[in-house]
C-alpha cells in the first residue's frame, strides 16, 4: 500500500503515514538516495529497518521533498534545508513523518504488552490505576510516545523520561493532553495530540499503533 493516511495536526503541521507492504526491491527502485543515505542503508542489520528508512523517503516524495533535502545534526535529529521542521518515526510496518512551520516531535509505536513491564522505568504508574490491562497498555504507550516526541523536539543531552517529562492527566478518548519538560531550571509546556491507528486489513492479526505529536504551547 502506498500512502496510508495524512493527518492535519493543526493548520501548520501535517503527518504523513506509510504502511509498508512493499518488499525491499520495490522500495529501493522507487527512492533516490544520496550517497550517505545509501551507506546508512547498507549498514542496517535488519531488512525491516531498511524498509522503514526507505518508506520515510517515499513519504518525503509524497510531501514534495527528497532525501537530498534532508540532513542530520550531530545528535541525529533530522532537518530540512528549507527550514520546515520535520520529525521522523518508524515502527514495524509503518513509517511516519511530520512537517511543520514550528518545532515538532513525532513518535509511532506498536502497542505491545512489553510496555507494561518497562512502564515503571519511564512513567508514574499510578496514572494507570483503575484501567483494564488492555487500557493500561494503550495508555502507557501514549505516555511513552509523549516522552519520545518531546525528546525528539527538544534534542538535548541529559533529558530523562521519568525525571524531566510529565504528562497531564488524560483519558484515551481525549486524543490530546498537555505535558511539561522540567529541565535545566526551566519548565516548558507542550500540547500533545495522539491517535490510535488501527492497522488491520482483512485477514491480518489485530495491530494497533499509537501516533503522538508534541508541539510547543
Ligand atoms: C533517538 C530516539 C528518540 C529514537 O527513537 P526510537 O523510538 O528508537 O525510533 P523512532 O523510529 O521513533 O525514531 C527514529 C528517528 O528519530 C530521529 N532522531 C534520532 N535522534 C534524534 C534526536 N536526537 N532528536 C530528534 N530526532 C532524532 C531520526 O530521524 C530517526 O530516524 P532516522 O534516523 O531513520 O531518520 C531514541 O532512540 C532515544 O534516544 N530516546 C531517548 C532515550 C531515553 O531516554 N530512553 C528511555 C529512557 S527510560
Amino acid at each position: 500500500m502506498p500512502l496510508f493516511k495524512i493527518i492535519d495536526i493543526n493548520p501548520s503541521a501535517k503527518v504523513f503515514l506509510w504502511k509498508i507492504t512493499e518488499d525491499f526491491n520495490e522500495l529501493f527502485r522507487n527512492v533516490s538516495l544520496k550517497d550517505t543515505s545509501l551507506a546508512r542503508l547498507e549498514g542496517m542489520k535488519s531488512e525491516s529497518h531498511q524498509k522503514g528508512f526507505m518508506a520515510v523517503r517515499m513519504l518525503f516524495q509524497e510531501a514534495g521533498y527528497s532525501d537530498f533535502d534532508l540532513y542530520y545534526d550531530a545528535f541525529g535529529k533530522p532537518h530540512l534545508k528549507d527550514g520546515t521542521h520535520i520529525s521522523i518515526s518508524h515502527s514495524f510496518d509503518f513509517s511516519a513523518i511530520v512537517l511543520s512551520t514550528c518545532n515538532i516531535g513525532i513518535d509511532l509505536e506498536l502497542v505491545k504488552d512489553k510496555v507494561l513491564r518497562i512502564a515503571p522505568r519511564f512513567m508514574d504508574v499510578s496514572h494507570l490505576d483503575n484501567l483494564s490491562e488492555a487500557e493500561q497498555m494503550r495508555k502507557a504507550t501514549v505516555v511513552w510516545g509523549i516522552k519520545e516526541a518531546i525528546f525528539k523536539l527538544k534534542n538535548e543531552v541529559g533529558i530523562s523520561f521519568p525525571d524531566h517529562i510529565f504528562e497531564s492527566p488524560f483519558q484515551l478518548s481525549d486524543k490530546k493532553c498537555s505535558a511539561e519538560l522540567h529541565f535545566n531550571n526551566v519548565i516548558q509546556h507542550y500540547d500533545i495530540i495522539f491517535e490510535e491507528i488501527d492497522a488491520n486489513a482483512n485477514g491480518e492479526l489485530k495491530q494497533v499503533y499509537t501516533l503522538v505529536c508534541a508541539v510547543e504551547s
